[in-house]
C-alpha cells in the first residue's frame, strides 16, 4: 500500500503555487541541489536571494538563470563563506539590511568527505565549521526577520546523520584523535538535523509557532559535491556510482528541501527525502528517522556547544 501521503509519485514541484510576492534566502546554489531550487523557485516567480562564497561563480549562476528563464527573474547574491564566521555575520547583516521579508532560509551548501582533517579561519573541523556552525551562525542572526515573516528555516542534511558513531563528540570536536573524512561530515549532518528539531523544541516551549523548521536530505544525487572536497578515491567512487540508477539528477535532489520551504502544513516533527531503496532516490516524502537524531540531552548540549562556538546566543 503506499503511505505517501502526496501519491506514488510523491512530491513534486507541481504542487508549488505562484510565489510571486515570496522571498527565499539559499546558501550554495552555484551547483547542485542549490542551483536546481533556486531555478525552480525563480520560474514560480520568487525573488531569490543566494549566499554563496565565490563571486565568479555566482554572477556566472545569475547570468545561467537569466539565460534560461529570461531578464525578469529577481535573482541576487550576497558574498558569504560559511568557513569564515566573520564572513557569514557580515553576509547576514547585509540581508538584513537589504532583504525586508524571508519566508524560507534554505541552509543547502555544504562540504563532504574532505579527505584530511583541515581547518576553517575560526579553527574549527572544516566539515563541522561549514555545514554546521556556518550554516547555524546564519540561521541566528537572521532568526528576528524569519520570525517577523511568518517564515520557515530548512536545513539539508544527509542520510549520512546515520552513518559514523550516530551522536556527537563532544570530546573533540575537531577530531584530532581519530579523523575520518565519512564519520566527520556525519557527524556534522547530524548536529544540522538534531539543531533543526531542538529549534523545533525551543520555539515550542517560548510560542513562537508561526516560524517552522525542517529538515530534509536529497538522496543520492548526482551534484558536485564530491568532486569538490573529496579524495581521489572517494571521487572515482562516486562518479562510478552517477553511472547507476543508484544516482538521481540533481534537480530530484532539489525536491525535499522545496517541498519543506513551500508545500502548506507540512508535519515539521517529519524527515524529508526521497523515499525509495535506502532513501536514496524515489518518491518524496517522509522518511523514517533514527532515534539519536532526537535524542535530547546530546541536542541541548550541541546548541550550547554551537551558541558558544559561534559567539551568538539566539534571540528566542
Ligand atoms: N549530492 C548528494 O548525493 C548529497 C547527499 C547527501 C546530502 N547532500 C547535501 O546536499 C546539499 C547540497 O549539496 P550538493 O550535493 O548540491 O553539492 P554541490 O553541488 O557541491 O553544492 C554545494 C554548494 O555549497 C557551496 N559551498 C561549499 N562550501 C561553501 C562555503 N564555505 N561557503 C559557502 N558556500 C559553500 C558550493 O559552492 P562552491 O561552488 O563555491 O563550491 C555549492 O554552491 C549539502 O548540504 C549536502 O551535504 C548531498
Amino acid at each position: 500500500m503506499n503511505t505517501n501521503k502526496f501519491g506514488t509519485q510523491g512530491w513534486t514541484p507541481d504542487r508549488i503555487k505562484d510565489l510571486s510576492g515570496k522571498t527565499f534566502v539559499i546558501t550554495g546554489t552555484t551547483s547542485g541541489t542549490g542551483f536546481e531550487a533556486a531555478k525552480i523557485l525563480l520560474s514560480k516567480g520568487a525573488k531569490v536571494v543566494m549566499l554563496n562564497r565565490n563571486l565568479k561563480k555566482s554572477q556566472d549562476t545569475i547570468a545561467t538563470l537569466k539565460h534560461e528563464l529570461g531578464n525578469a527573474i529577481d535573482v541576487t547574491n550576497i558574498q558569504m563563506d560559511l568557513a569564515v564566521l566573520a564572513s557569514v555575520r557580515k553576509a547576514a547583516e547585509e540581508v538584513l539590511k537589504t532583504v525586508p521579508q524571508i519566508d524560507a532560509l534554505m541552509c543547502n551548501a555544504a562540504i563532504a568527505q574532505v579527505p584530511k582533517q583541515n581547518f576553517t579561519v575560526d579553527g574549527f573541523e572544516s566539515q563541522l565549521g561549514v555545514n554546521h556552525y556556518g550554516n547555524f551562525l546564519l540561521q541566528a542572526i537572521l532568526y528576528p526577520r524569519i520570525e517577523a515573516s511568518k517564515g520557515r528555516i530548512v536545513v539539508v542534511g544527509s542520510m549520512g546523520y546515520n552513518l559514523g558513531i550516530k551522536t556527537i563528540q563532544f570530546d573533540d570536536m575537531n577530531w584530532d584523535k581519530n579523523y575520518s573524512p565519512n564519520s566527520v561530515y556525519s557527524q556534522s549532518k547530524l548536529a544540522q538535523i538534531m539543531c533543526v528539531y531542538e529549534l523545533q523544541d525551543r520555539l515550542k516551549k517560548t510560542g513562537k509557532t508561526t516560524v517552522k523548521a525542517y529538515a530534509c536530505h536529497p538522496g543520492a544525487s548526482s551534484t558536485s559535491l564530491i568532486k569538490t572536497s573529496g579524495s581521489l578515491l572517494t571521487r572515482f567512487i562516486w562518479q562510478i556510482m552517477k553511472l547507476t540508477p543508484m544516482v538521481q539528477s540533481a534537480e530530484k535532489g532539489s525536491y525535499p528541501e522545496l517541498m519543506c520551504a513551500t508545500e502548506p502544513d507540512l508535519d515539521q516533527e517529519g524527515f524529508y527525502g526521497p523515499t525509495g531503496k535506502n532513501y536514496w532516490t524515489g518518491p518524496v516524502g517522509e522518511c523514517k528517522l533514527e532515534p539519536h537524531a532526537k535524542d535530547k540531552p546530546v541536542a541541548e548540549k550541541l546548541w550550547k556547544v554551537s551558541e558558544k562556538a559561534t559567539g551568538l546566543e539566539w534571540n528566542l
